[in-house]
């Protein structure tokens, strides 16, 4: 970790772990710290003569509301990562895998590379589950074709699970998170999505007290489900 992410992750703004460096308040292994790109992994850091130590990962849940764009930052719309908490904000951590504009649901972001990496992987097949208000109502032949892998012009989709909830109400799990993947499934099988809504992801279901645009911490459990979903050993 580069010695101003660690300073902001410990509460400074950026501005303000610019201006203590160049003040020469941090200190790197004892050495005054010249250098805010300075790489401080594993090493001791002071500021102001006190210890900073490294945060843990953030692992977040949001509830996304339509119309808000799933990226970091952007000059003209509203982003999902805007409504994460300052204090979230400041760590940076990246959304796992996209929604479109119009999707809403669960929307899980986090500082932890390699985990990220893998929940958005093909390799690692984890589940996504959405609920979709379609046109029609589908039936068994519909959700054969979608478990049997519905063939597209430039890929072939991987079996996907559907469940008719109700009257042009779905329920469908995917493993592969291509680009509007739900929405040309259903399609591709004469139900357009009207919309479409993620429920859960690796196993982490959107907490149903969180109303649009509010997010909280992942528990303990929840985060330990998605390690499992990346078959990744939690250190
Ligand atoms: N599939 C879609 O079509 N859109 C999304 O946002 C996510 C999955």
């Amino acid at each position: 970790m580069r010695l101003d992410k660690l300073l902001t992750a410990a509460g400074l703004t950026r501005a303000q772990a610019k201006r203590a460096v160049a003040e020469g308040r941090a200190r790197v292994n004892g050495e005054v710290a010249r250098d805010a790109g300075l790489r401080v992994d594993g090493a001791q850091v002071l500021l102001d003569g006190r210890p900073v130590t490294e945060p843990g990962e953030v692992y977040w849940m949001l509830h996304k509301p339509a119309g808000v764009l799933t990226a970091m930052r952007d000059a003209r719309e509203k982003t999902a990562f805007s409504l994460l908490p300052e204090a979230v904000r400041r760590r940076e951590p990246s959304p796992i895998g996209r929604l479109d504009r119009d999707v809403t649901g669960l929307l899980l972001f986090t500082t932890h590379g390699e985990l990220l990496h893998r929940l958005i992987s093909p390799k690692y097949a984890v589940e996504k589950v959405y609920v979709a208000r379609v046109e029609g109502t589908p039936d068994e032949a519909a959700a054969r074709k979608l478990a049997a892998g519905v063939v597209f012009a430039d890929f072939t989709a991987r079996p996907a699970r559907l469940e008719v909830l109700g009257e042009r109400l779905v329920r469908l799990t995917v493993t592969e998170g291509r680009y509007h993947e739900v929405k040309r499934l259903l399609a591709a099988v004469g139900h357009p999505v009207l919309t479409l809504r993620r429920e859960s992801m690796g196993g982490v279901t959107l907490d149903a007290s969180l109303d649009a645009g509010e997010s909280r911490p992942l528990t303990d459990e929840e985060t330990g489900c998605l390690f499992r979903a990346a078959k990744l050993e939690r250190n």
